[in-house]
């Protein structure tokens, strides 16, 4: 079977990468926008794609003629789609579409990878069943974009997901976990708001979900997520107690004070009970991520490989 994963130098792709190179009998087909930036195990091969090209995306589906495809690739950064709402429609709305018409040719089972912020976070955690709200031009564009995947004629699932966490090669990209445990360790004053929950997912999980969405054949909206329901306050606080880093110089503040250019939705986080019945999806705890993170970073320092403890 031939895998092809989108945006595979992004947090979400390289995860899936090294998991889906180790499955037997599987072909693992990467691209991401520009060069290569892994060291991609042995057997992944890598293209160039950026999505936004229509053409491209086509001959790259036609020479690798992918069975499954994980849509990862997105623009992600919140604010920068708020002040770029037409560069980010291009990657999210117009470059998915490309996705879906690459998939459509050569009928391919497409896992799209989406977020909770397509909610307005008055009422959460959310399940499947609840109705889109998006507060931010980045939550809008994810929307549409899920909306193209619904009115598609593939075989289809959505993966939504929330603040994802994890060690990436080179520590190249940042993420809540690794901010908070650097900013604590430099013990320069550290604003953290007290106003947004979440229910955060370490990466690793993530891309076991898409993993068991391929095995299973998934049709429809899936809600992956950590676990642990928390304010962000508390997940600092839970990062400080797991490095035993000290907490004075955190100073807790409400959203409207940060001055963000997209508003973020006060309260998410996921209900994963369908994932858990229907895919046998079982994600760690937040702990048990952090352990994984400590594992990964040690592992990095000494050049060794890492393992799940
Ligand atoms: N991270 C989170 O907290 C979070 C939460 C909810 C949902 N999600 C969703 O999860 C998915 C994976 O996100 P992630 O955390 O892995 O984000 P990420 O680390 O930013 O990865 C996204 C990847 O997409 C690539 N990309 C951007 N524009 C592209 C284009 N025009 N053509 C091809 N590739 C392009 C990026 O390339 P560069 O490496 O060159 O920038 C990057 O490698 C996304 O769909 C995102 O919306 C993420």
């Amino acid at each position: 079977m031939r895998v092809l994963i989108t945006g595979s130098n992004g947090l979400l792709g390289q995860k899936l990468v090294e998991l889906l190179s180790k499955q037997p009998g599987l072909q693992v087909h990467a691209c991401g926008q520009g060069e290569n930036r892994l060291k991609l195990p042995a057997g992944v091969d890598y293209a160039p794609l950026d999505i936004r090209d229509a053409e491209q995306t086509l001959r790259l589906w036609e020479s690798v003629r992918p069975n499954s495809v994980i849509h990862a690739a997105a623009m992600t950064n919140v604010d920068a789609c708020e002040q770029g709402p037409d560069t980010c429609d291009a990657v999210n709305i117009q470059g998915t579409e490309h996705v879906l018409s690459a998939c459509e040719r050569w009928n391919c089972h497409l896992i799209h990878i989406s977020t909770d912020f397509i909610f307005n976070g008055n009422d959460g955690p959310y399940d499947e069943s609840a109705q889109a709200d998006p507060l931010s031009h980045y939550g809008l564009s994810k929307w549409k974009a899920e909306e193209k995947v619904m009115q598609s004629s593939l075989k289809w699932a959505i993966l939504r997901t929330v603040l994802v966490y994890g060690v990436t090669q080179g520590m190249a990209r940042s993420n809540i976990v690794l901010w908070a445990r650097n900013a604590l360790k430099s013990g320069n004053p550290v604003r953290v708001v007290n106003d947004q929950f979440r229910s955060p997912t370490l990466a690793e999980d993530l891309a076991m979900a898409c993993w068991l969405a391929i095995q299973h054949k998934a049709e429809g909206i899936y809600h992956i997520s950590g676990p642990d329901m928390m304010g962000i306050d508390e997940l600092v606080r839970r990062v400080a107690a797991f490095w035993n880093l000290p907490t004075q110089a955190m100073e807790t503040v409400s959203s409207a004070t940060l001055n963000q250019p997209a508003q973020r939705p006060p309260k998410t986080g996921f209900i994963i009970d369908k994932a858990r019945h229907e895919l046998g999806y079982a994600p760690h705890t937040f702990e048990e991520g952090l352990a994984l993170v400590d594992a990964q970073i040690a592992a990095m320092n000494t050049g060794s490989s890492t393992q799940e403890p």
